[in-house]
């Protein structure tokens, strides 16, 4: 098992290619799927609405794949909250991997019913199509957010508490319908509850950015940096490449008591923000030695955030064979090196504004 697990099932995929549908390509979890899944030889759908999603992201996937590669994608511009969407996506289709939603906490705070009408009766139209479709496995992302106020760390599956945003409630009733559909249509699915999952192409932009991309974008635009709270607030921030091991791992796990689960995906490692912070200092300052003298701000601790984060693995472990190849340091080294290549004309025209 362990890490060869994924290095076969690598393997087996480019000699047997299938079809996968990435809901949410154009977005960062998403257009790393579609690279990744590309790179494998694989045929893949894409839907995507550009909510939050860009066109670059696919153009960065096209420069990175050779045109034949790129020729077995197809992408459909349309919406999940639109049924026939769904259904034209998931038409042929062997693995769903439904990435598709409205992320932050912030958003659905300020806007709940977008959040809702997107992430609970958009996932629904999904399964239903996909369902319909009689594809092989349905998995989707779920969150760490879904742990609410239960105060017990690491966090293990089965113990949840209550949700603290209107986000955290979407992703909580997407378990609950995936689990519903698994008992009376014998529908295959797997929820992926994401930690903090950061790396290429991560929006820097917008009021509802990430703190990795948001922080390394204010870092090198020699902007100050803004922490919620007193910096000790602690996240198990989890590299792309591991939240794309787990979602191939999830699709394709043949042991019958991995499937209608759901699984944590991070690291099984706790950060501070303020040691992130350092982390970013670190790796930012060889190329902008200004962030060595740069001093963060602090504000008010913000609403729906949990406090304390930091995940148990070990059932994806056991179950999927999942074994993350990045703890943290080595993954924000690969992602401070990407936003230093592709941030720095944003970042200089920040400066000289
Ligand atoms: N990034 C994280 O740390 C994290 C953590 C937990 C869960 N998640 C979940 O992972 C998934 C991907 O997140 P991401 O970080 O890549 O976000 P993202 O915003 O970069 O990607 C989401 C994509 O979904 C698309 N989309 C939104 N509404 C749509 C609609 N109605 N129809 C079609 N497409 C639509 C957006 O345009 C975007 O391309 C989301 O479901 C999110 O809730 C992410």
């Amino acid at each position: 098992m362990s890490s060869s697990k994924y290095q076969q099932l690598q393997a087996h995929l480019a000699a047997h290619p299938a079809t996968w549908l990435v809901t949410g390509v154009a977005g960062f979890i998403g257009s790393n799927l579609l690279e990744h899944l590309l790179k494998l030889d694989q045929r893949v759908v894409g839907l995507d609405n550009f909510a939050t999603g860009y066109q670059h992201n696919m153009d960065a996937v096209q420069n990175s794949v050779t045109a034949e590669q790129w020729s077995r994608f197809k992408f459909i511009k349309g919406d999940i909250c639109r049924l026939e969407d769904c259904q034209a996506a998931c038409s042929g289709v062997d693995y769903v991997l439904h990435q598709a939603a409205l992320g932050s906490v912030p958003r659905s705070i300020d806007n709940p019913i977008a959040t809702n009408a997107t992430n609970i009766s958009g996932f629904l139209n999904m399964l239903v199509a996909g369902r319909d479709a009689k594809v092989k496995r349905f998995v989707y992302a779920a969150s760490s957010s879904t742990y609410g106020d239960h105060p017990a760390l690491p966090k293990v599956e089965a113990n949840i508490g209550k949700p603290l945003s209107p986000y955290a409630v979407t992703k909580y009733v997407n378990e609950l319908y995936a689990d519903v559909f698994a008992k009376t249509y014998g529908f295959k699915t797997i929820g992926l509850r994401y930690f903090n999952v950061f790396g290429q192409r991560q929006n820097p932009n917008g009021a509802y950015a990430a703190v990795i991309p948001k922080w390394t974008a204010s870092l090198m635009a020699g902007e100050p940096v803004l922490i919620n709270g007193d910096g000790e607030t602690s996240r198990d921030f989890c590299f792309i490449e591991n939240a794309v091991q787990a979602n191939l791992l999830a699709a394709t796990a043949d042991n019958p008591d991995a499937s209608n689960e759901v699984y944590n995906v991070a690291v099984g490692d706790q950060t501070t923000l303020n040691q992130l912070y350092r982390y970013l200092v670190t790796y930012l300052s060889p190329e902008f030695p200004a962030v060595r003298n740069a001093a963060p701000v602090y504000r008010d601790f913000r609403s729906g955030d949990v406090r304390h984060s930091l995940a148990d693995i070990s059932k994806a472990a056991r179950l999927l064979g999942y074994s993350p190849a990045y703890r943290i340091e080595a993954g924000l080294q690969k992602a401070t090196a990407w936003y230093v290549r592709n941030l720095q004309g944003q970042a200089a025209a920040a400066v000289s504004r």
